[in-house]
């Protein structure tokens, strides 16, 4: 149940009567004796009282109640019932007693319950720990409520593959290279009917992909390029999104230093959210089409790596010349968003974890969304804001084109440090296809906390950017995107 900062001090929200009727009414005076205020974060245990057909009771702060005759704001639901799910790790089964008077309300409770539910357990062999929350009820939900059976249904698809996503992500490198990556996607292709296409190394040369064959080329387990649609027989619009899928960054010639690269098994987040998404929309069947392009390679500085200096001929027929190597993202994504651009789809949206800049700029709790079209950069954003994935517009200025000039080659694949994030991309911009809307996220911050949980987000692999992706397909699905 919900314990919101109300005026006069502590109060219930809207869904714990129940409970508090078999506390004789006293349930906030208890709360209180313990210390608990309603703010958010806040997690507080008491034994059940007969008549709750439960062992425990656990109150969770909401932050400040809202204004009289306005509804909790649907983040502090997500947060709370996250936080909520985490203190019930172990716990076989809960019923979250939260407000979830409309369908918005129940999507957002299960939601965070679902997400803060999470644990990444693979590889721990020994306390594997209590495991997590096992199952989640909606108390107030209604199952024969159509709206709220399909929100309950929303909540379920989505969060399972923002937590597959995570568990890609958690996935250590040597047990997710570009090949095993692709042929989870081929698994997943099969059980959810999406169609498959996995270019491999040979595929990929003889293709023309001489960003994405540039970046793999230093690593002993070689690139692919996998593409995964999704296609609804009624649907008039067609939606592209594309993911960095680098399984592991080490800067390849031009080396990360230590201490930048233990956490670089997280630099295929944008592909892994792409791929959780096109799951996500096909579970849910929304009346749109889309097509996820995953760019995978191993960024190593093997005896066949790119060099700094070399020049690669881009699937565009661009060419680069590769000043850094670890600016190595922009490259495989350039390739796969003229690939993409040539099925001219209504918009391209890339997700990447693609500049430290772009962390420096931002925090580590925002991305950054960049695009060549003002309305779709503020449609994007206001789908971020309301999933609350956190994020903010920037911008693309021309000013900065000139900076990743080449002597040698069309451009360089780096320009100077100052606006490092924007750099990139325009750099990206000069691979989207003529009059293609495009936009670009670059969740180099978000996509790893390095950090504690906290609500519904854990440590690790947080799966950004695929309610942001999954929202948008559902707008162009309903005819309110683009
Ligand atoms: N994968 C990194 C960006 C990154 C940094 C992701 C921190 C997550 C956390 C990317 O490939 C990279 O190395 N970018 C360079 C670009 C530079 C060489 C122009 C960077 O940001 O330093
Ligand atoms: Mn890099
Ligand atoms: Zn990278």
């Amino acid at each position: 149940m919900g314990l919101a900062k109300g005026a006069k001090g502590p109060r219930l929200a809207p869904g714990a009567e129940a409970v508090d009727a078999a506390f004789d009414g006293k349930l906030v005076a208890v709360l209180e004796t313990l210390g608990a205020s309603g703010a958010e974060g806040e997690a507080t245990k008491l034994p059940a009282p007969s008549g709750v057909k439960a062992a425990i009771v656990l109150a969770v702060g909401l932050g400040e109640a809202p204004e009289d005759g306005d509804g909790y704001d649907l983040e502090a639901l997500r947060k709370a019932a996250g936080v909520a799910a985490r203190a019930l790790a172990g716990t076989k089964k809960a019923a979250f007693a939260l407000p979830a008077a409309d369908a918005a309300e129940v999507e957002a409770v299960a939601t965070g319950a679902l997400l803060g539910a999470y644990a990444f357990t693979a590889y721990q062999t020994e306390n594997g720990g209590k495991g997590s929350l096992g199952e989640v009820a909606v108390v107030g939900a209604k199952p024969r409520d159509k709206e709220h059976k399909a929100a309950a249904e929303r909540a379920t698809a989505v969060s399972a593959e923002v937590n597959r996503a995570r568990d890609l992500i958690n996935t250590p490198s040597n047990d997710l290279d570009p090949k095993a990556f692709a042929a989870q996607v081929q698994a997943a292709g099969k059980e959810f009917g999406l169609k498959v296409e996995v270019l491999d190394e040979k595929a990929l040369a003889k293709g023309g992909y001489g960003g994405i064959i540039g970046v793999g080329r230093g690593s002993a387990t070689p690139p692919r390029l996998v593409r995964v649609a999704y296609k609804h027989p009624k649907a008039d619009r067609t939606l592209a999104f594309v993911g960095k899928g680098i399984t592991y960054d080490s800067g390849g010639i031009s080396l990360k230093p230590a201490g930048h690269n233990e956490t670089m098994k997280c630099d295929m987040s944008g592909a892994a959210a792409v791929f959780a998404a096109v799951v996500a929309i096909a579970k849910l069947g929304l009346e749109v089409n889309v097509t996820g392009w995953l760019a995978l390679a191993e960024n190593m500085p093997g005896g066949n790596a790119t060099r700094p200096g070399d020049v690669l001929r881009m699937y565009s027929g661009k060419t680069v010349e590769v000043l850094n190597t670890d600016a190595e993202g922009r490259l495989v994504l350039a390739d796969a968003l003229a690939r993409a651009s040539e099925e001219t789809p209504d918009a391209i949206v890339d997700v990447a974890t693609l500049t430290g800049a772009m962390v420096l700029a931002l925090g580590d709790g925002r991305f950054g969304i960049m695009a060549n079209d003002d309305d779709f950069r503020a449609a994007v954003h206001t789908t971020a804001l309301a999933q609350g994935e956190d994020s903010w517009p920037m911008p693309l200025p021309q000013q900065l084109r000139k900076t990743f000039d080449s002597p040698t080659a069309d451009i360089a694949n780096m320009g100077v440090r100052p606006g490092g994030g924007l750099i990139a991309g325009l750099f990206l911009r000069e691979f989207v296809g003529e009059g293609i809307t495009w936009a670009h996220l670059d969740i180099a911050g978000p996509a790893f906390n390095e950090g504690g949980p906290f609500g519904y987000t854990p440590k690790g692999g947080t799966g950004t950017a695929v309610r942001t992706l999954v929202s948008l397909a559902r707008q162009a699905a309903e005819d309110e995107l683009l």
